[in-house]
């Protein structure tokens, strides 16, 4: 007991982060090698495959093509459906044809069903299928032997599935020695049969015996189980890692399969991972993990897994860009590979025009410990496209509440209401804006989450009011752990609905975690997420009010004694699955289920505000995301872009890493670029380990506070045109934060870019993140476009890279010639006191002197948006016309609002401007011109911001 005691106090202080090493230590999380499926999967060497569609068993339906898989080895019956969806998709799908018992098919995640599309039956020969879907141009071909599908477009090969015949599907079986007790329980069955046949009670004539075996049924499966098991190897049937092991009570049951990209040599998506944006081959490292797990200091540059996954990969070349989405929620590995890896442009060019060049090829491989195979091709053809098809699927981002795109200070911990009150003055008395103070862990009775510690948080309501009364919100954390203590009433109710999730032997699967002894409840079981969710009313979380909104944390889920730290695959979640089939999707449930309590308590009106730390496919529905816990360090400010990029290209565009990083301490200057950094990405949230000195912006003179100050104002005057962005990506599924290639996708120079990125299509962002830095290359896509220095208005000709002198108040920003960007430029105490702001207009003309952009606005809060209280205006400025024009006639919401000031940029010296409003007079403006700039300033244009009006610049 004493050394269990030491070993969870060693690793409560690991995770803790009370050790001062500063790096992961490998040894507790897997390799490919020590995960035994994905050494079985990856030990399968490319080559011919051993499937064979049968193309005589194959059925038609107007949605659908099924036929039948026959594996040569052991004549496995597989089961292939193929679906062509609307919008330019395929689903194929694999699953056995009669199952042990039913394998996982991840619920939830779709949005719907996907609308089929017609697919016919277009030619045939002996050894292969034409599919054609109705309305698209795509074919696809199905090969019987060896078996794999080529989609083509026109006639050109888009992609292939199991051109390199790496199929592989392990079949539920029995376990030897359960099969053969299971034989000899055949013959001693048929022993009674014939017993019985001379025996005079009826009842047990032609009474099936139990575990009787009948021919064509369970027959079959025994033989191909024989042949299988002659390849048993070690951890298919139990598998040990770092004293844990895994009873695998159903066996070896992983799926895998190949994807072949020809013509595409940049590959990117499968978050979560510390790495670049542009995917790397793994020929030479493990496969890209996604597992959901609580990496303690996680390390940059490699394919470790992380706190969430995202299983959908993307591609892009110049005339297309695709995506892969792999529905599977277990444990998954991926694996690329390129014939072009390594070598150099140069090599590339020249073996091109040798002739002896191949065409680039991606391939990619995916392998899963349990499941089925269900897999989205997304055709695009643009990345718009793909975004939209994806969002068909997944849903898009939530609209966020105005107030979450402004800036969260928190740290672990605010100590007290005291503290809490001096942290939210410090803000007043610097004239910092923020808008959300959090409380992590400590604010709770002993980390039972629910409630407030009674001494350091007794009054919370009061607490609450004062920083309702400054417009102002908190967001307190609610963990999924939760304390094993019998006078804890959340713990009390969990456990007597049994919603707690079981462990292999049916008792409640209890773990370590911060509460000490912790039971997780089951996410998966809607029941015990309604529940969760009524936890959340006013009435049943006390001290709690409606500016109060929820984190959640270590939802992966974090088990401090847990294999890898996190849950027992063998333990045991609602309907009987395992946690092996639903483990990356716990975090996502978790955020769900909160998300919607914080909906219910105020009676279906409110948007809610939660942070995750765990997350899958679709999690962008419910909240926010964060990086986790990063560390102080230029490289962790820097990674922070790819790894929020590549959230993005999966539909999460909520994302954000902790400005100042969490673990160690910043220096006043890596501290200030984070703040510059941070003020340009979607979620802008400083947080601190509980061991790190305190870092309010305050603390560290009067020159840095005056860099935050200028790095949240111009967050702040910027949220007009963040909120627009998100609205875009609600509607339209398009990322806020985006790559360089997004917008500009035959530009290959763009395709590896993560140091720069675009906010939407107007604004490109390169942060600082480098120490004592004088410069960045800054590069500047779009030939024949300009741009223009955001705070200088300096003008730039496209294409160009040019070296950018900076200094400590420097972010780099260039606005689009052709875009207009609405921002809000006077400085409040907290987003909610801007809402009657006045607008600047900032328009960014284009080498033609035109420019457009758009404005969504709303009452930041609730959900009357959907009943049309909303208000999505574009403004335009052509042939010297700056008007402005609904682009949505059913949006019916008023603001006072009204545009304060007209800057255009890249503008000749104009003799009058004036501006009329329809059926209202035309009156003169006074504006001035800035010959150095070639800007025009017009002042007070004086017009609501929500109605048409047309500004004359001759
Ligand atoms: C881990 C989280 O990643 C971190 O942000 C938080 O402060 C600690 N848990 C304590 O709750």
């Amino acid at each position: 007991m004493a050394v269990l005691g030491r070993v969870l106090m060693v690793t409560l202080l690991f995770c803790a982060g009370f050790l001062p090493a500063l790096s992961v230590d490998r040894s507790n999380f897997k390799t490919c090698d020590q995960s035994s499926f994905c050494r079985r999967q990856r030990k399968l060497e490319p080559g011919s495959s051993p499937y064979k569609a049968l193309l005589g068993s194959a059925k038609v339906s107007e949605d659908k093509l099924e036929v039948q898989l026959i594996d040569d080895k052991n004549e496995a019956s597989l089961l292939l459906e193929v679906f062509g969806l609307n919008g330019n998709m395929t689903r194929i799908k694999i699953n056995e044809i009669n199952p042990l018992k039913p394998r996982y098919e991840v619920p939830d995640v779709l949005v719907g069903t996907p609308l089929p599309e017609n697919l016919h039956v277009t030619g045939q020969d002996e050894n292969t299928l034409e599919l054609t879907f109705r309305g698209v141009e795509h074919k696809l071909l199905l090969t019987g032997t060896p078996f794999r599908m080529d989609i083509l477009s026109g006639r050109d090969l888009v992609l292939s599935v199991n051109s390199r015949g790496l199929l592989h599907f392990e079949r539920l079986r029995e376990r030897k020695s359960n099969l053969s007790a299971k034989v000899s329980m055949a013959f001693v069955n048929l022993w009674h049969r014939v017993k019985n046949l001379f025996s005079s009670d009826p009842e047990k004539i032609d009474k099936p015996l139990e575990g009787d075996v009948y021919p064509g049924e369970e027959a079959g499966k025994e033989e191909g189980s024989k042949k299988e098991e002659e390849d048993d190897e070690p951890g298919m049937w139990d598998e040990t890692f770092k004293g844990h092991t895994d009873t695998k009570p159903y066996g070896p049951s992983s799926v895998g399969l190949d994807f072949s990209l020809p013509g595409f040599e940049h590959v990117y998506g499968i978050p979560e991972h510390a790495d670049n944006m542009r995917l790397r081959t793994t020929e030479s490292t493990d496969p890209y993990r996604l597992y959901n797990l609580d990496v303690f200091q996680y390390e940059l540059y490699n394919t470790m897994a992380l706190y969430g996954s995202v299983p959908l990969l993307l591609a892009h070349n110049i005339h297309r860009t695709l995506g892969i989405f792999w529905l599977n929620a277990a444990e998954t590995w991926v694996d690329i590979s390129s014939n072009t890896a390594g070598k150099t442009l140069l090599g590339k060019m020249l073996q091109y025009m040798q002739g002896g060049g191949d065409t680039p090829q991606t391939d990619v491989r995916w392998m899963s410990e349990s499941g089925i195979i269900d897999v989205f091709l997304l055709l695009g053809p643009s990345p718009s496209d793909v975004f939209r098809q994806y969002a068909s699927l997944t849903g898009t981002q939530s609209l966020p509440p105005y107030f979450s795109l402004g800036y969260h200070q928190c740290r672990w911990n605010y100590n007290d209401e005291e503290d809490v009150h001096n942290v939210d003055s410090g803000f007043d008395k610097h004239n910092l804006p923020y808008d959300v103070i959090w409380l992590d862990i400590e604010h709770a009775d002993g980390k039972r989450y629910f409630t407030w510690d009674p001494h350091k948080f007794p009054t919370p309501k009061n607490m609450l009011s004062r920083l309702k009364d400054k417009r102002r919100k908190m967001v307190a954390i609610v963990d999924p752990h939760i304390k094993i203590d019998g006078g804890y009433r959340i713990h009390n109710e969990i456990r007597s609905h049994g919603f707690y999730v079981k462990n292999k032997d049916g008792g409640d699967y209890e773990g370590w975690c911060w509460p000490g002894s912790a039971a997780y409840p089951d996410f998966t079981n809607p029941e015990m997420r309604a529940w969760w969710s009524s936890m959340f009313s006013y009435d049943q979380y006390e001290g709690s009010m409606d500016n109060l909104f929820i984190w959640n944390d270590m939802n992966e889920p974090s088990v401090f004694n847990g294999p890898e730290v996190t849950m027992h695959k063998d333990a045991v979640h609602w309907r009987g699955w395992e946690h092996r089939d639903v483990h990356n999707l716990y975090g996502f449930y978790v955020q769900r289920a909160t998300a919607e309590g914080l909906i219910q308590r105020s009676g279906g009106k409110e948007r809610p505000f939660v942070l995750t730390r765990a997350f899958f496919a679709g999690s962008q529905r419910y909240g926010a995301v964060w990086t986790g816990d990063n560390a102080a360090e230029w490289d962790h400010l820097k990674i922070s872009i790819p790894m929020c990029l590549s959230l993005a290209l999966v539909g999460i565009s909520f994302c954000g890493a902790d400005v100042g990083g969490f673990f160690k301490n910043p220096e006043p200057e890596l501290l200030v670029r984070w703040y510059q950094a941070g003020a340009y990405q979607p979620f802008f949230r400083a947080h601190a380990h509980l061991d790190t000195p305190r870092r309010e912006p305050w603390l560290h003179g009067e020159e840095n506070l005056e860099l935050i100050r200028e790095a949240l104002q111009q967050r702040y005057a910027l949220l007009p045109f963040w909120y627009t962005l998100f609205y875009r990506a609600l509607r339209e599924g398009e990322p806020v934060m985006r790559p360089l290639w997004v917008e500009f996708p035959s530009d290959v120079s763009t395709f590896a870019m993560d140091d720069q990125y675009m906010l939407g299509s107007a604004l490109l962002v390169h942060p600082v993140t480098e120490a004592n830095s004088r410069g960045v290359h800054i590069y500047l896509p779009g030939a024949g476009e300009v741009w223009y220095d955001a705070h200088s208005y300096q003008k730039y000709e496209a294409s160009q890279s040019f070296y950018f002198p900076v200094t400590s108040n420097s972010i780099p920003v260039y606005q689009r010639g052709g875009s207009i960007i609405p921002r809000k430029n006077r400085l409040r105490r907290s987003s909610d006191c801007m809402p009657d702001d006045p607008y600047t207009l900032y328009v960014a003309l284009n080498l033609q002197g035109e420019a457009w952009g758009q404005l969504y606005l709303d009452d930041g809060h609730s959900f009357n948006y959907e009943q049309n209280e909303f208000l999505y205006r574009e403004v335009s400025f052509q042939h010297g016309e700056l008007s402005s024009r609904s682009l949505d006639p059913r949006g019916i919401f008023e603001t006072p609002s009204w545009v304060e000031r007209v800057i255009i940029i890249g503008a000749t010296k104009p003799s009058s401007i004036t501006i009329s409003i329809p059926g209202g007079t035309t009156k003169a403006l006074e504006f001035e011109y800035d010959f150095n700039r070639s800007v025009i300033t017009v002042r007070k244009p004086g017009v609501n911001i929500a109605s048409d009006f047309t500004m004359s610049v001759r």
